[in-house]
């Protein structure tokens, strides 16, 4: 049984992973890491599940790496073990994650909530790099996505000074899918999971996978992948199905095939 994180299944179709150690403000230490990318693994198998959303508290979604785990390790202890590489399993999941983020989501905690897919960030949460302010830079993949998602002027900034953005300029600069009241956070979340768990799964998976791909490739790789991936929605009933149900006027029932 996992004891930092909870798993659940609110509602058909969707899976919940809520961080749970609330006195270190969600501080991600290696237990953490085990539990988070196994949780995710095991719903990313199960063919029920169509989309995952990864949360916190109100006042931290992750204030970061652990710290205090962090602080005795020397630079042989850390290159040996390849600290932090096994958070790259959570890339690996293909079901759509959902960030849901209230408070704090610094370090690794902005940097988890970026490898999820789409960012519902709560009217309270701060978003930041502060690993420059340890002497240390980020380690999970922040100097790269947040590059990419916000552009180099702003990562520069909050990577130099380890300054927090509140959320509104978190969504102006591009890292936010939406901002939505923080009482009403985790509800958004899951109506946006059901959303997507409603579709065709291996349509979302490959939208997933496509979208992705921009991060990942060049302009003109990107779109060859996008157009293979494309042509492949033809091969599933799914693709019949939704079509059909366009030309016919009425809803699609996806099955999934
Ligand atoms: C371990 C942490 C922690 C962290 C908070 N805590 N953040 N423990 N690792 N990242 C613990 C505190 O030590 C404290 O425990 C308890 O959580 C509550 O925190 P407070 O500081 O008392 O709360 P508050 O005053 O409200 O301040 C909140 C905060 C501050 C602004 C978020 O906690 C903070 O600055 N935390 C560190 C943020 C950070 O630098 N993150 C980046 C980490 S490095 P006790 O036992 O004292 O009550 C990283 C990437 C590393 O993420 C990759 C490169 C190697």
């Amino acid at each position: 049984m996992p004891e930092t994180i909870l798993v659940t299944r609110p509602a058909p179709g969707v899976g919940l992973i809520t961080l749970n150690r609330p006195k270190a403000l969600n501080a991600l230490n290696q237990q953490v890491l085990a539990e988070v990318t196994e949780a995710a693994a095991e719903l990313d198998r199960d063919r029920e599940i169509g989309a995952i959303v990864l949360t916190g508290s109100a006042k931290a979604f992750a204030a970061g790496a652990d710290i205090k785990e962090m602080q005795p390790q020397s630079f042989s202890d850390v290159y040996a073990a390849d600290w932090f590489a096994g958070w790259d399993a959570l890339t690996r999941v293909r079901t759509p994650l959902i960030a849901a983020v209230a408070g704090y989501a610094l370090g690794g905690g902005c940097e988890l909530a970026m490898m999820c897919d789409v960012l519902l960030a709560a009217d309270t949460a701060k978003f930041g790099q502060p690993e420059i302010t340890l002497g240390v830079i980020p380690g999970m993949g922040g100097s790269q996505r947040l590059t990419r998602a916000v552009g180099k002027a702003k990562a520069m900034d909050l990577c130099l000074t380890g300054r927090m953005m509140d959320v509104e300029e978190a969504e102006r600069a591009g890292l936010v899918s939406r901002i939505v009241p923080a009482g009403s956070l985790l509800d958004e979340a899951l109506a946006t999971a059901e959303k997507i768990a409603g579709m065709s799964t291996p349509a979302a998976m490959m939208a997933k996978e496509a979208v992705n791909r921009a991060f990942e490739t060049g302009l003109t790789e990107g779109i060859l992948f996008e157009r293979r991936v494309f042509h492949g929605t033809f091969a599933t009933a799914d693709q019949k199905e939704g079509m059909a149900a366009f030309t016919e006027k009425r809803k699609p029932t996806f099955t999934n095939c």
